[in-house]
């Protein structure tokens, strides 16, 4: 998928600097023709020289360079990707407002090409909100969030914010110029994140929910061929990515009046949302005074997506349904499937290490009513490819 395409690697100064070797090796072997720009601080961690021999071409390290200031237009207009790996939180925060003191911000502005950031940083870094929304604001803008994993960090801390793996990273660009189209004609509903529940006009229950899981499924269908409505709870994150109409909403009411005004018009539903089973029964209008002695919330059942569109469900269509559960998890994702005929259902565990809520990453087994898949721990992205995979089987049987 890589051969012959035209890729800029864009490296800032991180300590996975040195990792940019094996993407610019990669991505030769692959081949691509490459084009390496850095920052001043990521020759501090890697030698230019290093980049360049790899990539059998000169490195541009400042756009005052003669090599910098004829090419960030021309490069910008070369490339068919761009690629950011790493990218530190002074990048981000640079991209994101466009703050063009490098080549490689410099080369971002002039590019026409889909743009792929891979961020690196310390887990508080990765986890203040600044960086959330600058990659918010960049992703706003139609890059590619290529995400942070989890593990081991320079600092000696665990947590989020390692470079994605190189093999993976070059899978990610390999997928985006794959030309599959397994899902073209598929009109393909996606509820994902969080509910907020109203309880007066400052506070809600919601639960951590960032959606995704929901948004990596969309993009993944989107790409493949499919036209997908995202019904997104609130969250910070969304996407712009061709093919995907998002409908915001806030409550499950409203994410189900969505769900349901679509799902005639839809072959597949994917319910990915983490949707509050219960309401506080009346939203104050006033926000709620504190008085002595206990306050006592009355909630009420909100309605079940997935078990109101199975029971309309019409044999041409599917629909997939997701289960977190804590414990007993195969019983209860079984118990579901049933009882809101599900064609299939999507098992996690929040215990899981590195899967969940707000991780990068997924581990899940695919249960249906004869057998349960398991699988590796993977990038949200490739787990859902997997369940999408699984959904073009099953059509396949049809
Ligand atoms: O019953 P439980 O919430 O565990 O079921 C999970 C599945 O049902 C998920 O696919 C979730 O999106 C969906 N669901 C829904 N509407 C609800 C509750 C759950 O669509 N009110």
């Amino acid at each position: 998928m890589l051969a012959g395409k035209k890729i800029i690697l864009g490296v800032s100064g991180s300590i996975a600097a040195y990792k940019s070797a094996l993407i610019v090796r990669g991505l030769i072997r692959a081949g691509a023709q490459v084009r390496v720009l850095m920052t001043p601080a990521a020759t501090e961690f890697i030698s230019p020289l290093t980049l360049a021999t790899l990539s059998k071409h000169e490195v541009i390290t400042s756009v005052h360079s003669e090599a910098g200031w004829n090419n960030h237009v021309e490069l910008g207009l070369w490339a068919d990707a761009y690629l950011i790996a790493p990218t530190t939180a002074t990048t981000l925060a640079k991209l994101a407002h466009g703050i063009c003191d490098t080549a490689l911000v410099a080369v971002y502005l002039s590019a026409r090409c889909p743009v792929f950031f891979a961020p690196a940083m310390d887990v508080d870094m990765w986890l203040h909100p600044a960086t959330g929304a600058n990659v918010a604001r960049l992703q706003s803008y139609g890059n590619h969030l290529i995400d942070v994993e989890s593990g081991e960090l320079a600092s000696g801390l665990h947590g989020q914010g390692r470079l994605a793996e190189p093999e993976h990273i070059l899978e990610i660009l390999a997928d985006h110029f794959a030309t599959r189209a397994d899902l073209a004609g598929e009109r393909i509903l996606i509820t994902a994140g969080p509910t907020h529940e109203d309880l007066d006009p400052v506070r809600f229950l919601g639960n951590r929910s960032t959606g995704r899981m929901g948004i990596a499924l969309a993009e993944a269908a989107a790409a493949r061929g499919a036209s997908v409505e995202l019904i997104l709870g609130p969250t910070e994150l969304s996407t712009t990515a061709s093919g995907v109409t998002v409908t915001a909403v806030r409550s499950a009411r409203e994410m189900h009046a969505a769900a349901i005004s679509q799902w005639s018009e839809c072959t597949t539903a994917i319910l990915c949302a983490a949707v509050a089973d219960y309401r506080p029964a009346e939203v104050a209008e006033e926000k709620i005074k504190k008085k002595e002695g206990e306050l006592h919330l009355r909630l009420v059942r909100n309605p079940d997506i997935a078990a109101d569109l199975g029971t309309s469900k019409r044999p041409d269509q599917l629909l997939i349904g997701f289960a977190l559960e804590t414990e007993h998890g195969l019983a209860n994702a079984r118990e579901k499937l049933t009882r809101k005929n599900l064609d299939f259902i999507v098992l996690n565990s929040p215990r899981t290490p590195g899967a969940g809520f707000g991780h990068a990453t997924n581990q899940i087994q695919l249960v249906d009513r004869n057998k349960v898949t398991d699988f590796e721990l993977k990038s949200k992205r490739a787990v859902a490819e997997d369940i999408l995979d699984r959904l073009v089987a099953v059509k396949q049987t049809r």
